[in-house]
């Protein structure tokens, strides 16, 4: 799915979106991955995402690495931008959190392509020459919706 907006508030009513795509399909359960430069809309993206599951307050996991919320389902929000290899993840109870029930979402997960989950979600945002313009590709091919 491809995707086009022109603003904050059109990127979060995508992630809202895919959290009704997804939860339509009886999914509690899934980790998606964000890739996309530095305020590209990632964190956008979550807001509104989490927003289909009536939570608020989604704020940038960056000094905490993963922020956990709870409305009508579980969330955990992670920034991997200063997460390098396999033992950063380890000390942060990553395979705890991706067996959880809930679901996973990750920023940078470019640095974490290697421990990514089988089924994952793929969101990639990209600049589009337009002025606040962004390119949404969600893959979920693999997730088995
Ligand atoms: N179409 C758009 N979609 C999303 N955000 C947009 C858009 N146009 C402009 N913006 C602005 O871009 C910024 C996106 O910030 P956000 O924190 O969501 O990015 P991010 O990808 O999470 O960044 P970081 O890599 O620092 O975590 C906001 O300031 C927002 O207002
Ligand atoms: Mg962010």
């Amino acid at each position: 799915m491809i995707f086009t907006t022109k603003s904050e508030a059109e990127t979060e009513k995508i992630g809202y979106r895919l959290a009704e795509i997804l939860s339509g399909d009886g999914l509690e359960r899934a980790f998606i991955a964000m890739r996309g430069e530095m305020g590209v809309g990632k964190t956008a993206f979550t807001r509104g995402f989490a927003s289909y599951f009536d939570i608020s307050g989604v704020r940038s996991p960056t000094y905490t690495v993963v922020n956990e919320y709870r409305g009508k389902c579980r969330i955990f929000h992670f920034d991997m931008y200063r997460i390098s290899d396999g033992d950063d993840l380890y000390s942060i109870g990553y395979d705890d959190y991706v067996e959880s029930d809930g679901f996973c979402i990750a920023e940078w997960s470019e640095n974490i392509s290697d421990y990514l989950p089988d089924g994952t979600i793929t969101v990639t945002i990209n600049r589009t020459s337009e002025e606040n313009g962004r390119e949404i590709v969600i893959d979920y091919e693999n997730s088995g919706v």
